[in-house]
Protein backbone atom coordinates (compact mmCIF):
# COMPACT_ATOMS: atom_id res chain seq x y z
CA UNK A 1 0.00 0.00 0.00
CA UNK A 2 1.61 3.36 -0.95
CA UNK A 3 -0.67 5.13 1.36
CA UNK A 4 -0.95 9.01 -0.15
CA UNK A 5 2.30 8.62 -1.96
CA UNK A 6 2.65 8.18 -5.95
CA UNK A 7 5.30 5.63 -5.77
CA UNK A 8 6.56 3.34 -3.18
CA UNK A 9 9.95 5.08 -3.32
CA UNK A 10 8.99 8.19 -2.00
CA UNK A 11 6.40 6.42 0.94
CA UNK A 12 10.08 4.40 1.87
CA UNK A 13 12.04 8.01 1.80
CA UNK A 14 9.94 9.59 4.22
CA UNK A 15 9.28 6.78 6.49
CA UNK A 16 12.86 7.37 7.23
CA UNK A 17 12.24 9.14 9.99
CA UNK A 18 10.66 6.47 12.13
CA UNK A 19 12.26 3.11 11.06
CA UNK A 20 15.96 4.75 11.53
CA UNK A 21 14.58 5.64 14.91
CA UNK A 22 13.02 2.09 15.75
CA UNK A 23 16.71 1.03 14.53
CA UNK A 24 18.36 3.01 16.56
CA UNK A 25 16.37 2.31 19.74
CA UNK A 26 17.06 -1.40 19.06
CA UNK A 27 20.86 -1.11 19.27
CA UNK A 28 20.85 1.36 22.22
CA UNK A 29 20.07 1.85 25.73
CA UNK A 30 18.96 5.65 25.08
CA UNK A 31 18.09 6.39 28.41
CA UNK A 32 21.51 5.00 29.81
CA UNK A 33 23.12 6.78 27.08
CA UNK A 34 24.98 3.54 26.12
CA UNK A 35 25.06 1.40 22.81
CA UNK A 36 23.62 -2.30 23.72
CA UNK A 37 23.25 -4.67 20.91
CA UNK A 38 20.47 -6.69 20.74
CA UNK A 39 22.96 -10.21 20.81
CA UNK A 40 26.06 -11.52 22.02
CA UNK A 41 29.24 -11.12 20.11
CA UNK A 42 30.86 -14.78 19.29
CA UNK A 43 33.92 -13.03 19.40
CA UNK A 44 36.25 -10.54 21.23
CA UNK A 45 36.42 -6.93 19.00
CA UNK A 46 39.52 -5.83 21.08
CA UNK A 47 41.84 -8.94 19.78
CA UNK A 48 40.56 -7.81 15.81
CA UNK A 49 43.65 -6.23 14.06
CA UNK A 50 40.98 -5.73 11.02
CA UNK A 51 37.08 -6.68 9.75
CA UNK A 52 36.27 -7.25 6.24
CA UNK A 53 33.08 -6.32 4.53
CA UNK A 54 31.37 -7.68 1.58
CA UNK A 55 28.26 -6.72 -0.52
CA UNK A 56 26.58 -5.24 -3.56
CA UNK A 57 25.49 -2.32 -4.71
CA UNK A 58 23.65 0.48 -1.83
CA UNK A 59 24.62 -1.91 0.44
CA UNK A 60 28.01 -1.53 -0.24
CA UNK A 61 28.04 2.37 0.06
CA UNK A 62 26.71 1.46 3.42
CA UNK A 63 29.68 -0.42 4.35
CA UNK A 64 32.36 1.82 2.69
CA UNK A 65 30.52 4.31 4.43
CA UNK A 66 30.93 2.39 8.06
CA UNK A 67 34.49 2.08 6.73
CA UNK A 68 35.12 5.49 8.25
CA UNK A 69 33.14 4.90 11.65
CA UNK A 70 35.36 1.53 12.58
CA UNK A 71 38.49 3.05 11.68
CA UNK A 72 38.06 6.46 13.17
CA UNK A 73 36.26 5.41 16.57
CA UNK A 74 36.97 1.58 16.95
CA UNK A 75 40.56 1.86 15.71
CA UNK A 76 40.22 -1.33 13.59
CA UNK A 77 41.84 -1.99 9.90
CA UNK A 78 38.56 -2.41 7.16
CA UNK A 79 39.17 -4.36 4.15
CA UNK A 80 35.94 -3.68 2.04
CA UNK A 81 34.97 -5.19 -1.32
CA UNK A 82 31.87 -5.85 -3.44
CA UNK A 83 31.14 -9.59 -3.48
CA UNK A 84 31.17 -10.13 -6.93
CA UNK A 85 35.13 -9.20 -6.75
CA UNK A 86 35.30 -10.23 -3.51
CA UNK A 87 34.13 -14.07 -4.20
CA UNK A 88 36.55 -14.93 -6.94
CA UNK A 89 39.58 -13.01 -6.02
CA UNK A 90 39.42 -15.44 -3.03
CA UNK A 91 41.28 -13.24 -0.48
CA UNK A 92 43.60 -15.18 2.49
CA UNK A 93 41.51 -14.74 5.71
CA UNK A 94 42.57 -14.96 9.26
CA UNK A 95 40.91 -18.09 10.82
CA UNK A 96 39.82 -15.97 13.61
CA UNK A 97 38.51 -12.83 11.98
CA UNK A 98 35.26 -11.27 11.27
CA UNK A 99 33.27 -10.67 8.44
CA UNK A 100 30.36 -8.30 7.97
CA UNK A 101 27.86 -9.05 5.02
CA UNK A 102 25.49 -6.21 4.41
CA UNK A 103 22.06 -7.13 2.33
CA UNK A 104 18.69 -5.48 2.43
CA UNK A 105 17.40 -9.03 1.19
CA UNK A 106 19.16 -11.25 2.30
CA UNK A 107 19.40 -13.12 -0.79
CA UNK A 108 22.28 -11.28 -2.73
CA UNK A 109 23.83 -14.51 -5.02
CA UNK A 110 27.38 -12.77 -5.12
CA UNK A 111 27.29 -11.95 -1.34
CA UNK A 112 25.78 -14.97 -0.40
CA UNK A 113 28.99 -16.76 -1.61
CA UNK A 114 30.94 -14.72 -0.40
CA UNK A 115 29.72 -15.07 3.57
CA UNK A 116 30.18 -18.95 2.40
CA UNK A 117 33.53 -18.16 1.61
CA UNK A 118 34.61 -16.31 4.71
CA UNK A 119 32.80 -18.73 6.86
CA UNK A 120 35.14 -21.41 4.93
CA UNK A 121 38.37 -19.81 5.45
CA UNK A 122 36.89 -19.91 9.57
CA UNK A 123 35.16 -16.08 9.89
CA UNK A 124 32.47 -15.32 12.28
CA UNK A 125 29.52 -13.93 10.21
CA UNK A 126 27.94 -10.86 10.88
CA UNK A 127 24.82 -10.54 8.85
CA UNK A 128 23.18 -6.62 8.56
CA UNK A 129 20.35 -7.96 6.93
CA UNK A 130 16.38 -6.58 6.28
CA UNK A 131 14.81 -9.87 5.76
CA UNK A 132 14.92 -11.88 9.33
CA UNK A 133 13.73 -15.27 7.20
CA UNK A 134 16.63 -14.86 4.29
CA UNK A 135 19.32 -17.36 3.57
CA UNK A 136 21.99 -14.97 4.87
CA UNK A 137 20.50 -14.63 8.42
CA UNK A 138 20.41 -17.62 8.77
CA UNK A 139 23.80 -18.60 8.02
CA UNK A 140 25.27 -16.14 9.55
CA UNK A 141 26.74 -16.03 13.25
CA UNK A 142 25.22 -12.79 14.19
CA UNK A 143 22.09 -11.18 12.59
CA UNK A 144 22.11 -7.75 13.18
CA UNK A 145 18.74 -6.80 11.62
CA UNK A 146 18.19 -3.84 9.97
CA UNK A 147 14.28 -2.59 10.91
CA UNK A 148 13.42 -1.10 8.01
CA UNK A 149 10.14 -3.23 7.11
CA UNK A 150 9.11 -4.47 3.78
CA UNK A 151 10.81 -2.17 0.87
CA UNK A 152 9.35 -2.65 -2.36
CA UNK A 153 11.02 0.01 -4.30
CA UNK A 154 14.29 -0.94 -6.83
CA UNK A 155 15.82 1.89 -5.40
CA UNK A 156 16.81 1.12 -2.06
CA UNK A 157 16.36 3.95 0.39
CA UNK A 158 15.50 3.27 3.79
CA UNK A 159 17.36 0.20 3.98
CA UNK A 160 19.96 1.79 2.96
CA UNK A 161 19.85 4.23 6.04
CA UNK A 162 18.82 1.49 8.65
CA UNK A 163 21.76 -0.45 7.63
CA UNK A 164 24.12 2.72 8.30
CA UNK A 165 22.30 2.89 12.01
CA UNK A 166 23.59 -0.93 12.80
CA UNK A 167 26.57 -0.29 11.57
CA UNK A 168 27.01 2.83 13.20
CA UNK A 169 26.22 1.02 16.13
CA UNK A 170 28.20 -1.65 15.87
CA UNK A 171 31.10 0.59 15.63
CA UNK A 172 30.54 2.19 18.36
CA UNK A 173 30.33 -1.26 20.53
CA UNK A 174 33.61 -2.26 19.13
CA UNK A 175 35.16 0.85 20.31
CA UNK A 176 34.19 0.36 23.52
CA UNK A 177 35.41 -3.05 23.68
CA UNK A 178 38.69 -1.60 22.40
CA UNK A 179 38.72 0.87 24.89
CA UNK A 180 38.33 3.68 22.44
CA UNK A 181 35.42 5.47 23.81
CA UNK A 182 35.05 6.70 27.13
CA UNK A 183 31.84 6.80 28.89
CA UNK A 184 30.79 10.57 27.83
CA UNK A 185 31.88 9.99 24.15
CA UNK A 186 29.59 7.16 24.09
CA UNK A 187 26.76 9.20 25.42
CA UNK A 188 27.49 11.91 23.24
CA UNK A 189 27.63 9.76 20.30
CA UNK A 190 24.11 8.43 21.37
CA UNK A 191 22.57 11.28 21.84
CA UNK A 192 23.39 11.99 18.72
CA UNK A 193 21.44 9.24 17.55
CA UNK A 194 18.54 10.48 19.62
CA UNK A 195 18.64 13.32 17.71
CA UNK A 196 18.60 11.39 13.65
CA UNK A 197 15.10 11.26 13.51
CA UNK A 198 13.70 14.81 14.45
CA UNK A 199 16.87 15.69 11.84
CA UNK A 200 15.83 13.44 9.15
CA UNK A 201 12.20 15.07 9.17
CA UNK A 202 13.77 18.06 9.11
CA UNK A 203 15.40 17.23 5.68
CA UNK A 204 12.45 16.07 4.59
CA UNK A 205 11.10 19.55 4.46
CA UNK A 206 13.33 20.77 1.84
CA UNK A 207 11.71 19.13 -0.44
CA UNK A 208 10.36 21.68 -2.44
CA UNK A 209 13.78 23.06 -2.86
CA UNK A 210 14.89 19.46 -3.68
CA UNK A 211 12.57 19.15 -6.59
CA UNK A 212 13.61 22.90 -8.46
CA UNK A 213 16.83 20.80 -8.40
CA UNK A 214 15.90 17.81 -10.19
CA UNK A 215 14.00 19.67 -12.36
CA UNK A 216 17.10 21.19 -13.80
CA UNK A 217 18.91 17.91 -13.57
CA UNK A 218 16.28 16.19 -15.69
CA UNK A 219 17.76 17.82 -18.86
CA UNK A 220 21.60 17.16 -17.90
CA UNK A 221 22.88 14.50 -19.72
CA UNK A 222 25.40 13.75 -17.01
CA UNK A 223 26.02 14.44 -13.67
CA UNK A 224 28.85 14.42 -11.16
CA UNK A 225 28.58 13.91 -7.48
CA UNK A 226 31.28 14.75 -5.18
CA UNK A 227 32.36 14.49 -1.35
CA UNK A 228 34.57 14.02 1.11
CA UNK A 229 34.91 11.66 4.35
CA UNK A 230 31.71 9.53 4.72
CA UNK A 231 30.39 12.00 1.98
CA UNK A 232 32.23 10.23 -0.63
CA UNK A 233 30.30 7.28 0.22
CA UNK A 234 27.25 9.61 -0.15
CA UNK A 235 28.51 11.03 -3.80
CA UNK A 236 29.13 7.06 -5.37
CA UNK A 237 25.04 6.46 -3.99
CA UNK A 238 23.74 9.83 -5.45
CA UNK A 239 25.36 8.72 -9.00
CA UNK A 240 24.05 5.24 -8.53
CA UNK A 241 20.85 6.42 -7.37
CA UNK A 242 20.31 8.69 -10.21
CA UNK A 243 21.41 6.29 -12.96
CA UNK A 244 19.29 3.39 -11.75
CA UNK A 245 16.63 5.81 -11.60
CA UNK A 246 16.42 8.50 -14.15
CA UNK A 247 18.97 6.71 -16.73
CA UNK A 248 21.32 10.36 -16.61
CA UNK A 249 25.00 9.48 -16.62
CA UNK A 250 26.41 10.05 -13.48
CA UNK A 251 29.98 9.58 -11.83
CA UNK A 252 30.27 9.78 -7.88
CA UNK A 253 33.80 10.88 -6.77
CA UNK A 254 36.20 11.59 -4.56
CA UNK A 255 36.50 15.49 -4.09
CA UNK A 256 40.11 15.24 -3.84
CA UNK A 257 40.58 12.69 -6.92
CA UNK A 258 38.77 15.91 -9.08
CA UNK A 259 42.15 17.19 -10.37
CA UNK A 260 43.08 13.78 -11.16
CA UNK A 261 40.69 13.56 -13.66
CA UNK A 262 37.07 13.87 -14.10
CA UNK A 263 38.06 17.48 -13.64
CA UNK A 264 38.20 17.56 -17.62
CA UNK A 265 34.72 16.68 -17.83
CA UNK A 266 33.36 20.55 -16.25
CA UNK A 267 32.14 22.94 -18.43
CA UNK A 268 29.29 24.99 -18.32
CA UNK A 269 26.69 22.28 -19.12
CA UNK A 270 27.68 20.18 -16.50
CA UNK A 271 25.65 19.61 -12.83
CA UNK A 272 28.11 19.00 -9.71
CA UNK A 273 26.58 18.15 -7.15
CA UNK A 274 28.84 18.62 -3.62
CA UNK A 275 28.23 17.06 -0.91
CA UNK A 276 29.41 18.76 2.07
CA UNK A 277 28.72 19.11 5.51
CA UNK A 278 30.91 21.31 8.27
CA UNK A 279 32.88 18.80 9.49
CA UNK A 280 36.32 19.02 9.32
CA UNK A 281 37.22 18.32 5.41
CA UNK A 282 34.71 21.09 4.68
CA UNK A 283 37.35 24.00 3.59
CA UNK A 284 39.39 21.07 1.55
CA UNK A 285 35.69 20.28 -0.26
CA UNK A 286 35.88 24.61 -1.09
CA UNK A 287 38.62 24.24 -2.55
CA UNK A 288 37.33 21.67 -5.01
CA UNK A 289 34.44 23.93 -5.62
CA UNK A 290 36.18 26.68 -6.59
CA UNK A 291 38.39 24.70 -9.14
CA UNK A 292 34.75 23.76 -10.70
CA UNK A 293 33.36 26.75 -10.54
CA UNK A 294 36.25 28.23 -12.02
CA UNK A 295 35.52 26.22 -15.38
CA UNK A 296 31.77 27.52 -15.15
CA UNK A 297 30.61 24.08 -13.67
CA UNK A 298 26.90 23.92 -11.82
CA UNK A 299 27.61 23.50 -8.30
CA UNK A 300 24.63 22.56 -6.26
CA UNK A 301 25.80 22.69 -2.73
CA UNK A 302 23.93 20.45 -0.22
CA UNK A 303 25.55 21.50 3.43
CA UNK A 304 24.70 23.13 6.39
CA UNK A 305 22.87 26.50 6.37
CA UNK A 306 26.16 28.32 6.34
CA UNK A 307 28.18 26.46 3.77
CA UNK A 308 27.13 28.49 1.03
CA UNK A 309 28.74 31.61 2.37
CA UNK A 310 31.56 29.63 3.74
CA UNK A 311 31.86 28.87 -0.21
CA UNK A 312 31.99 32.43 -0.49
CA UNK A 313 31.15 31.29 -4.67
CA UNK A 314 28.74 31.97 -6.80
CA UNK A 315 26.41 28.18 -6.23
CA UNK A 316 23.54 27.09 -8.75
CA UNK A 317 21.59 25.96 -5.99
CA UNK A 318 21.77 25.27 -2.20
CA UNK A 319 19.86 22.67 -0.62
CA UNK A 320 20.56 23.24 3.38
CA UNK A 321 20.46 20.73 5.58
CA UNK A 322 20.06 21.13 9.44
CA UNK A 323 22.70 22.02 11.85
CA UNK A 324 24.34 18.59 13.07
CA UNK A 325 27.30 16.77 15.00
CA UNK A 326 29.38 15.53 11.65
CA UNK A 327 30.03 12.12 12.25
CA UNK A 328 27.19 10.18 11.35
CA UNK A 329 25.78 13.01 9.54
CA UNK A 330 26.00 10.51 6.57
CA UNK A 331 22.39 8.95 7.60
CA UNK A 332 20.54 12.48 7.33
CA UNK A 333 22.53 13.61 4.23
CA UNK A 334 21.55 10.59 2.65
CA UNK A 335 17.53 12.15 2.33
CA UNK A 336 18.03 14.75 0.39
CA UNK A 337 20.70 12.59 -2.22
CA UNK A 338 17.59 10.01 -2.60
CA UNK A 339 15.22 12.64 -2.85
CA UNK A 340 16.72 14.75 -6.39
CA UNK A 341 17.18 11.22 -7.76
CA UNK A 342 13.80 10.72 -7.08
CA UNK A 343 12.17 14.01 -8.34
CA UNK A 344 14.49 13.59 -11.45
CA UNK A 345 12.83 10.83 -12.72
CA UNK A 346 9.51 11.64 -11.58
CA UNK A 347 9.73 15.06 -14.11
CA UNK A 348 11.30 12.30 -16.57
CA UNK A 349 8.31 10.24 -16.69
CA UNK A 350 10.23 7.48 -15.35
CA UNK A 351 8.90 4.72 -13.24
CA UNK A 352 10.88 5.26 -9.99
CA UNK A 353 9.56 1.66 -8.26
CA UNK A 354 10.53 -0.33 -11.58
CA UNK A 355 13.25 0.79 -12.94
CA UNK A 356 13.80 -0.25 -16.40
CA UNK A 357 16.34 -3.79 -16.35
CA UNK A 358 16.69 -3.89 -13.16
CA UNK A 359 15.49 -6.58 -10.26
CA UNK A 360 14.81 -5.80 -6.33
CA UNK A 361 17.01 -8.74 -5.55
CA UNK A 362 19.90 -10.04 -7.37
CA UNK A 363 19.80 -13.79 -6.81
CA UNK A 364 21.57 -14.99 -9.79
CA UNK A 365 24.92 -13.40 -11.17
O1 LIG B 1 19.39 -6.98 -1.29
P1 LIG B 1 20.78 -6.39 -1.31
O2 LIG B 1 20.95 -5.29 -0.31
O3 LIG B 1 21.86 -7.43 -1.19
O4 LIG B 1 20.91 -5.73 -2.75
C1 LIG B 1 22.12 -5.14 -3.15
C2 LIG B 1 21.96 -4.31 -4.39
O5 LIG B 1 21.42 -5.10 -5.45
C3 LIG B 1 21.04 -3.11 -4.18
O6 LIG B 1 21.47 -2.30 -3.12
C4 LIG B 1 20.94 -2.25 -5.46
O7 LIG B 1 22.19 -1.65 -5.71
C5 LIG B 1 19.84 -1.21 -5.34
N1 LIG B 1 18.96 -1.29 -6.47
C6 LIG B 1 20.35 0.21 -5.20
O8 LIG B 1 19.31 1.13 -5.08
Amino acid sequence: DKGNYRHFMAKEIHEQPEVVGRTVAHYTDLSAGRVALPFELPFDPAKLDRITIVACGTAYIAGLTAKYWFERIARVAVDIDVASEFRYREPPMSRDGVTIVISQSGETADTLASLRYAKAQGQKIVGVVNVGSSTMARESDVQALTLAGPEIGVASTKAFTCQLAVLACLALAFARARGELTVEAEARYVAEFLALPGLMAEALKHERDIEAVAHDLARARDVLYLGRGTAFPLALEGALKLKELSYIHAEGYAAGELKHGPIALVDEDLPVIVIAPPDGVFEKTVSNMQEVAARGGRIVLIGGAGGAEAASLKLHASIVMPAMAPTFAAIVYALPVQLLAYHTAVFMGKDADQPRNLAKSVTVE
